[in-house]
């Protein structure tokens, strides 16, 4: 598959490398050329094709968005998504690790009014990129949850087969309105890192 990454930083170059390694084409999308993430990314997986993000987003079948959320204004506008899927993997962390939108609207319907003709999924955000590099967890039999959150079932079976890709079982918690639940989730799994010093856990989902 065809996958665009805007945002080639912690998260974005954690996801592409391994989706890289999974046999996909991946366009990093920047626009500036100088970029000190685009150079790295480049230097660290040749096989990445950088482009600018208009043609990036052109090329591809799905986009990754991973940028920092004060950027998403900027970086998409005028975009042309073209019914695209768009995986958010942006969270809107304020000070003191509260929710930047304070807690009226989620970032992911945000992004969605942002890029009005994608389908934005929440995906790729209630953890740390520590464990989007890595997901396996052999001291226990089950797969870690990613959780998401979209309004697009289509859209959602596209990010739930990359998902299952990376080693993930893909929770579907419903439409896009449950990204500030997702975000808090977020905010929560911070506040855990901080108090164990450890960003290597993630969540089980187990039900009967
Ligand atoms: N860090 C984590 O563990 C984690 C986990 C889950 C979700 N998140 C969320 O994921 C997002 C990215 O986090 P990160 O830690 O990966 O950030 P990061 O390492 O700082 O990387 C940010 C990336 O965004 C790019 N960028 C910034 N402005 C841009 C623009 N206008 N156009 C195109 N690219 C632009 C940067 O490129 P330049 O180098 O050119 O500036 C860089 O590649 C954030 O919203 C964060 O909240 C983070």
């Amino acid at each position: 598959m065809k996958i665009a990454f805007i945002g080639i930083g912690k998260v974005g170059f954690a996801l592409a490398n391994q989706l890289q390694k999974h046999g996909h084409t991946i366009y990093v999308g920047n626009d500036n050329p100088n970029s000190d993430s685009v150079l790295k990314a480049l230097k660290a997986n040749p096989e990445f094709i950088a482009k600018n993000v208009s043609q990036a987003v052109k090329v591809s079948e799905l986009v990754f968005l991973a940028t920092p959320y004060h950027s998403n204004q900027q970086v998409l506008a005028n975009l042309p998504f073209e019914g695209k899927t768009l995986i958010d993997c942006t969270n809107p962390v304020g000070a003191g690790i509260t929710h930047a939108l304070k807690s009226e609207q989620s970032g992911s319907e945000m992004v969605q009014q942002l890029a009005p003709d994608a389908s934005v999924v929440k995906a790729f955000t209630i953890y740390g990129y520590e464990n989007f590099e890595d997901s396996s967890f052999p001291a226990y039999n089950v797969k870690p949850a990613m959780l998401i959150a979209g309004n697009s079932q289509t859209a959602k079976q596209e990010a739930a087969a990359i998902i299952s890709q990376l080693g993930f079982e893909c929770v579907d918690t419903g439409p896009l309105s449950q990204s500030l639940h997702l975000e808090h989730m977020t905010l929560l799994w911070v506040k855990m890192v901080r108090m164990y010093q450890n960003p290597n856990f993630v969540w089980g989902y187990m039900q009967r």
